[in-house]
């Protein structure tokens, strides 16, 4: 039987039970468009500060920015406090969002210092509230999304997915790694089955190193979990649930070539080029060509000559001439 399936998120079914994670800094509008051709079951943004989406005036930020074809999607809001996370479950709600996560998971200090994002996990009790807040003003699914603890000696993922499923959440992302741990040290997958065996009906996902098909069949026998996430390995793959719903599927793997990765980096330049000024356009087409070129053996010049480059119509050039030149397609 596949292990790929729809998926009952709330009141929701969604097409699979394959997502793509939110990720700060490179799941932009152009990242999204590039993964929404391969029909994830669930595609999310980059998470968004609680103060920023209130304080926006109602205005949708840029990173909010959604079109229909990327449906279903999910927004993702950062912060601590209950109040402002109702206020902006409705924000969420009101811009058409499917669903909406609570950030339990970032690790960065700036985020962490007024007790947002992974410090949560110091205060299990606050994210119920919080969840609880956000559940009771919107119809949309609310789901949170965790790591494990905030270090070994403070593993709290079964008492917080008992807790948020208790305060309304529909199911809990849970990465599989503490606060502390870097991302040098592979994840621990236990640590998701261990919050799947505490969960009566909440849906766990299953978050952390989800590299390829035979690592997402991999995580599912391990856990048990119910859904699971894919994130770095979507860098420079935008068709990683593709491959992915091959293997849950039993169908034969696709080959990609280099070729594969120039056309979508140029695809991926292209969205850039219409949504970004030139200026901003060149440095976010430096970051996702290192993605794009990173495995294409030789292409180590020119990722540097793309690092010096001043307009993306240059870099759409070398790109051009770098194939026609060096690479013999495969
Ligand atoms: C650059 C970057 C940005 C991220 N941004 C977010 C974010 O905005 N929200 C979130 O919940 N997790 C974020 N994460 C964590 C990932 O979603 C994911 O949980 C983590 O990378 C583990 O999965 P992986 O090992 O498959 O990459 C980010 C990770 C990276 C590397």
């Amino acid at each position: 039987m596949s292990l790929k399936r729809p998926f009952k998120l709330g009141s929701l079914i969604l097409p699979s039970n394959v997502f793509c994670a939110p990720l700060a800094g490179c799941s932009d509008l152009p990242f999204r468009k590039m993964i929404a051709k391969y029909r994830p079951g669930l595609l999310y943004c980059e998470m968004v500060k609680m103060g920023s989406l209130i304080h926006g005036n109602g205005k949708n930020p840029e990173l909010l920015d959604y079109e229909t074809a990327m449906r279903p999607i999910g927004a993702q809001i950062c912060g601590s406090s209950p109040a402002m996370a109702e206020e902006c479950a409705k924000i969420i709600e009101d811009l058409g969002f499917d669903t909406i996560d609570l950030n339990c998971g970032c690790p960065v200090d700036k985020i962490t210092k007024d007790g947002s994002g992974s410090a949560l996990l110091k205060n299990p009790d606050l994210i119920g509230e919080i969840i609880s807040r956000m559940a009771a003003v919107v119809d949309i699914p609310v789901t949170v999304k965790i790591r494990a603890g905030w270090d070994a000696n403070s593993i709290v993922g079964p008492e917080v997915t008992r807790i948020a499923e208790q305060a309304g959440a529909v199911a809990i992302c849970v990465h599989g790694r503490t606060r502390c741990q870097s991302y040098a040290e592979p994840a621990n997958w236990d640590y998701i089955r261990d919050c799947k065996r505490a969960a009566h009906h909440i849906q766990v996902i299953g978050n952390g190193d989800i590299f390829d098909g035979l690592s997402a069949e991999k995580i599912f026998a391990h856990t048990e979990c119910d859904a699971i996430l894919l994130s770095r390995g979507t860098m420079g793959r935008p068709w990683l649930t593709d491959d992915v719903y091959r293997r849950l599927s039993g169908e034969p793997p696709l080959i990609r070539t280099a070729m594969d990765s120039r056309d979508a980096f140029l695809e991926h330049l292209e969205h850039i080029v219409s949504y970004r000024d030139p200026h901003k356009a060149v440095f976010d087409l430096r970051r996702v060509g290192c993605w794009f070129l990173r495995n294409i053996k030789g292409a180590r010049g020119l990722r540097d000559t793309i690092n010096r480059a001043q307009s993306s119509l240059e870099i759409r050039q070398m790109i051009h001439d770098y194939f026609r030149n060096e690479c013999e397609p495969s």
